[in-house]
């Protein structure tokens, strides 16, 4: 037996996409020509699977800042803030985010998946007990591993399975932490925060909500599905990524709590691992002065996600439950999504090919993720070839619709 031989299933996975077209897990990119264009196979082709919601990857500004950044601060902080310091950016920052959320305090880590590897293992102590949601991502369940607290799933989107399972914990010791997303990953359908907040009230517990892929995207100004569902005093903890909306990388959290800085000198995944770069931490922070001032990026994603998704729907196609910056085609199993996925990339739109056990309900998805930087005749050519190729493999009715799909109109959102 060799040391590798317990990734045998996973080798013969990968061989059997091989033999289907491309490894969807090595794609290469020769050349990223903008915030939605890449040479792929020498050929330009639509890019629909980035997550770079609000296009600022290109942005001027941001890049002029990280620019900048790398001339006054260096390449790289070489170690943790612990043991290396704090630059004054980081800290600047830190009081931007906080500032953004109108929150006291916030803490950036180098990932969104440090953020919430670091926060809920951390809080969540011997005698505790972690609520998530069964959808949650990867990040969350790993924390749930590295969390010395006993883990309870709750049934994905359901308050009242949650609320159910937090009454079967009474006389028990110990705090009571909710985990959920604002925008799921995959679906792209969004957390009942409300339902979810008055649970946790009644309950007495604590919430943590991951608004990686719903900053910037939703709320009047940009705060994420808490701020739309109006919840946000009733929120203990923000989560989020610098990864998409913010087109960089790094995480964070944020919190009204007096004693969040703790946090600090007992957050393991903050304290063990080099600090944002200043390239990154000048970016991050002129992206958040691009968002908190310019509603139309926000304005613009959710304008074609509605675009995309409508005519999506309209065209046949099994989409997720809301129109959100991510946009999930339902297949009916995995060798049509494979085939699905491969010949999008034959047309030029690259998307993601999602599959189970990675995937909600053992779905398998392809998942499109929409930029404010995509231009409507962008969003239209995705939507023909989507609908070309729906149509070739039967995904949709082969007949033509008598209505070209690419003219319906936005859903409002
Ligand atoms: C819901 C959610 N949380 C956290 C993360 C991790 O973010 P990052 O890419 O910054 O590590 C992701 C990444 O996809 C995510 O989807």
């Amino acid at each position: 037996m060799s040391l590798f031989s317990k990734f045998d299933d996973m080798r013969a996975i990968i061989d059997s996409l091989v033999a289907s077209g491309r490894n969807p897990f090595d794609m290469r990119f020769e050349r990223i020509l903008s915030a939605t264009e890449a040479l792929l196979e020498g050929r330009p082709c639509l890019l629909f699977g980035t997550n770079n919601y609000l296009g600022l990857t290109f942005d001027a500004t941001c890049i002029e800042a990280t620019v900048r950044a790398v001339h006054e601060g260096g390449t790289g902080t070489t170690g943790s803030r612990i043991a290396n310091g704090t630059y004054c950016d980081h800290a600047l920052l830190e009081r931007r985010i906080a500032e953004f959320y109108g929150k006291r305090s916030a803490m950036i880590f180098t990932t969104g998946y440090q953020a919430n590897l670091g926060l809920i293992s951390t809080l969540a102590g011997r005698e505790d007990h972690l609520l998530i949601d069964a959808d949650s991502h990867a990040s969350i369940y790993d924390a749930c591993k590295l969390s010395a607290a006993q883990v309870i799933r709750f049934r994905h989107n359901d308050p009242e399975d949650l609320a159910h399972r937090l009454r079967r914990l009474k006389g028990r010791p110990g705090s009571r932490i909710i985990v959920t997303e604002g925008i799921f990953s995959m679906l792209g359908d969004s957390a009942p925060l409300r339902e979810i907040a008055a649970v946790k009230r009644e309950m007495g517990a604590t919430l943590i909500v991951d608004e990686a892929h719903s900053l910037g995207t939703r709320g009047k100004n940009g705060r994420g599905v808490c701020e739309d569902a109006g919840i946000e005093s009733d929120v203990d903890f923000v989560v989020g990524t610098f990864s998409k909306s913010l087109g960089a990388i790094g995480g964070f959290a944020v919190s009204d709590l007096p004693d969040f800085d703790l946090l600090r000198i007992v957050c393991r995944p903050y304290m063990f691992t080099a600090s944002l770069p200043p390239a990154v931490v000048g970016s991050v922070t002129a992206a958040l002065t691009r968002i908190s001032t310019d509603k139309s990026l926000s304005a613009r994603v959710l304008s074609h996600s509605g675009r995309l998704y409508s005519a999506l729907a309209q065209a046949g196609f099994e989409v997720g439950p809301e129109p959100n910056p991510i946009v999930a085609l339902k297949m009916t199993d995995k060798e049509t999504a494979v085939r699905f996925w491969n010949r999008l990339i034959d047309r030029g739109v690259y998307a993601n090919l999602a599959l189970p056990p990675a995937t909600p309900a053992s779905l398998s998805l392809i998942r499109c993720s929409i930029s404010a930087a995509h231009t409507e005749a962008q969003i239209d050519r995705a939507i023909s070839i989507m609908v070309a190729v729906g149509r070739e493999l039967r995904v949709l009715d082969p007949r033509p619709a008598k209505t070209p799909v690419h003219l319906t109109r936005s859903l409002p959102i």
